[in-house]
């Protein structure tokens, strides 16, 4: 727990710059290398191949609203089905890089602009 804190007190100082890590609290990471891992590390085959998701599999963590921290520690212990993944298979880093690659991709629009969704009664 220590090393983590220390961690994300480096993370948080490296906060500065916005095109980083869009989210307060979260540590500075690196997008590109997070959307390489987020493929080779197999998180696509539950969660879908831009985070968004499926109803059997894994929920929708394109532009999580988690804390970097809860996120972190989905992966360390899993709040239920989904296997854990230590930190010598994935580090902290790249963890902060897959969570700076989800909280960049560009946000689901809203329902009321689609039309084909309010043609069939969502208002
Ligand atoms: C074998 C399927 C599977 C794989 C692979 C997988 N997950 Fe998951 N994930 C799940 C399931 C199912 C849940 C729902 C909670 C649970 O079962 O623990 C989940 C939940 C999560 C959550 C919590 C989301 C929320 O909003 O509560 C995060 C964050 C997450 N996964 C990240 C990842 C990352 C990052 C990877 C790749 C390193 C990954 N997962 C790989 C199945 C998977």
């Amino acid at each position: 727990m220590k090393i983590f804190t220390i961690t994300l007190l480096a993370g948080l100082s490296l906060c500065a710059n916005p095109a980083l890590a869009q989210q307060a609290g979260a540590p500075a990471g690196n997008i590109e290398n997070g959307k390489k891992h987020y493929t080779t590390d197999g998180c696509y085959q539950c969660h879908g191949t831009v985070g968004n998701g499926a109803a059997l599999t894994g929920p929708k963590l394109a532009n999580t609203e988690l804390p970097f921290e809860a996120f972190l520690m989905q992966l360390r212990q899993p709040s239920n089905d989904m296997a854990p993944y230590e930190a010598k298979i994935i580090s902290d880093a790249t963890v902060a890089d897959i969570y700076a690659w989800l909280q960049s991709l560009p946000k689901s629009p809203d329902p009321k602009s689609l039309p084909l969704l309010t043609g069939m009664g969502v208002k």
